[in-house]
């Protein structure tokens, strides 16, 4: 059940792309557990070319948080808010990289520029590239399952990214790669938020990314949102100055130990 104002605004001057105002989601008991109020009370606002990261313990409610924001109301939950207000198109890379096992890895990439209805030959052109860019050249016709987790979460990545929406929701899009193509993909996004991938004189994006990596965290965004045990809430909302990540850091940290919060 879902009761809320849901906002698709048309795009105005410097007003948040993204704001949710007191969201509270409440999941039903099942198999003698009672229910599960994974939200409680989150005011969140996004401006337009801002980059913010979402971090906080297992369970807290972060990726039912991402949902929420790309206006797909979890199922069997009950979600409430004063208000949720979504500006222009949005793509979310769930954290389970959804996939489709039926089809060879190109025309997966492809899915959401079809939906978006982009011409397919620019499409692919872009696709190639980004098959490049990712290391992923050579795969184009191997099946999802002959993939390993990192490819996929690449290729999931790639789809995500390709057809140029202007808000990207990304759930732990790097969690299953190592350390060293991580920090590739990394510098890969920082550089996408920049330039796009939607031709000329497209804006900055707007990107919301869930991660266990404080330290993915502040290389990448802006503002980090720090969220409370379940039902989440947010406990610290941090900007992150260019060249002030150790202080950023130290404070962070100590969010994230204090459990009691
Ligand atoms: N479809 C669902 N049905 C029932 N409960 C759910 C459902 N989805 C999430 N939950 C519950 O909501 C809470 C928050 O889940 P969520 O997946 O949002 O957490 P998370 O912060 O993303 O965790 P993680 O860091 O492990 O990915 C959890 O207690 C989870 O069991
Ligand atoms: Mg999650």
């Amino acid at each position: 059940m879902t009761s809320f104002p849901l906002v698709d605004a048309p795009a105005t001057g410097s007003a948040p792309v993204l704001e949710v105002a007191g969201l509270t989601v409440t999941f039903p008991g099942a198999g003698g557990r009672g229910e599960v109020v994974a939200l409680r009370d989150v005011d969140l606002r996004v401006g337009r070319g801002e980059f913010v990261a979402v971090v906080g313990p297992s369970g807290c409610g972060k990726s039912t948080l991402l949902r929420v924001l790309a206006g797909l109301a979890p199922s069997g939950a009950t979600v409430s808010a004063r208000s949720v207000t979504r500006v222009g198109g949005s793509a979310w890379m769930p954290q389970r990289d959804g996939l489709l096992p039926w089809r060879r890895a190109l025309p997966n990439a492809l899915i959401g520029a079809r939906i978006a209805g982009l011409d397919r030959t620019e499409a692919l052109a872009t696709a190639r590239d980004l098959f490049d860019e990712f290391g992923l050249t050579g795969f184009e016709r191997s099946w999802p399952h002959e993939l390993s987790g990192g490819m996929r979460q690449r290729l999931a990545l790639l789809r995500t990214c390709l057809p140029g929406w202007p808000v990207l929701l990304l759930d732990e899009p790097f969690g299953a790669l190592d350390a060293l193509t991580r920090r590739r993909m990394n510098a890969w996004l920082a550089g996408l938020d920049l330039t796009g991938h939607g031709g000329p004189g497209e804006v900055r994006r707007t990107v919301v990314l869930v991660t266990h990596d404080v330290d993915e965290a502040l290389l990448l965004a802006d503002r980090v949102l720090v969220l409370s045990e379940r039902p989440g809430r947010v406990v610290l909302d941090l900007p992150v100055p260019p060249g002030e990540h150790d202080p950023a850091r130290r404070t962070l940290l100590a969010a994230l130990d204090r459990r009691d919060r």
